[in-house]
């Protein structure tokens, strides 16, 4: 087994309204090694969120540990955990989070202006990263000039912009139809083929068929947790897809 990238340990988040406190995350202790594919299900409510936004540093827990990679996130604040989320941590969204008025590659270059990267070199790897997810010839498109899934395609790439060592989804193929899932599914299966490690939240079975691993939530904590021995290929269910449309 590869090494731990994220290690959980009792982790909670407890949030208190004036008449009530809700432990959106409850005491949750989860390994996920370097190089996984995990999906994130369970019902409305359960949790899934509140997990991914104490991942991504976006949120402290209130009570439990958090260690990514080396670091002990769950003790940082402020500069030192921004700092992390920007360098080590690439987010796709359901409805894209793109600048409207901006270019694709403006979009992408973005993360690299917080990290105080040069203007050449943002260029470059901005255009590298559009590249990769095969937008190249789309960098000077505005998002309303894009489809839906080239946008997340965009998001995509500004999401690995800074070359994280995780990517965090939620719900990415929300937004779109099923055709653009599978080649999104596709793109996320094949970075993740090539080392990235990758959680994701989905409702939909079919979406996590993808993934090497499901973890169910309920009620803010882990119900279940299960290795998927054959993962569905998404470029193959794809090219299926389109010679059945034909
Ligand atoms: N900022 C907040 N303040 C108060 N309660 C919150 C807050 N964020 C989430 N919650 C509560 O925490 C629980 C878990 O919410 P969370 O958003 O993590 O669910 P989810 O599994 O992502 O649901 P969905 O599938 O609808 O996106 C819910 O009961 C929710 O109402
Ligand atoms: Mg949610």
């Amino acid at each position: 087994m590869a090494e731990s990238l994220i290690i959980t340990r009792e982790l909670t988040k407890v949030y208190r309204m004036e008449s009530y406190t809700v432990a959106a995350l409850n005491q949750v202790s989860v390994e996920i090694a370097a190089g996984e594919f995990v999906a994130v299900m369970g019902p409305s409510g359960s949790g899934k969120s509140t997990f991914m936004n104490l991942l991504g540093c976006l949120d402290s827990p209130t009570a439990g540990d958090y260690y990514l990679a080396d670091d002990k996130v769950s003790e940082l604040s402020g500069d030192a955990l921004a700092a992390i989320r920007n360098r080590r941590i690439g987010f796709v969204f359901q409805n894209f989070n793109l600048l409207p008025r901006t270019s694709a590659l403006e979009n992408v270059e973005l993360p690299l202006l917080y990290s105080h990267v040069a203007a050449a070199e943002r260029r470059s790897r901005a255009l590298a990263k559009l590249a990769a997810v095969g937008l190249a010839e789309r960098a000077g498109h505005h998002p309303a000039q894009l489809s839906g899934g080239q946008q997340q395609r965009v998001a995509i790439a500004r999401a690995l912009v800074n070359d994280p060592v995780l990517i965090l989804a939620d719900e990415p193929t929300g937004a779109l139809d099923t055709r653009t899932s599978f080649e999104l599914m596709g793109l996320l299966q094949q970075l993740n083929r090539d080392g990235m490690t990758v959680v994701l939240v989905t409702h939909e079975h079919d979406v996590a068929s993808f993934a090497s691993r499901v973890v169910s939530f309920r009620d803010g904590r882990v119900v279940d947790d299960q290795q998927v021995a054959h993962p569905a290929d998404a470029q193959a269910m794809l090219r299926s897809f389109e010679r059945q449309a034909a």
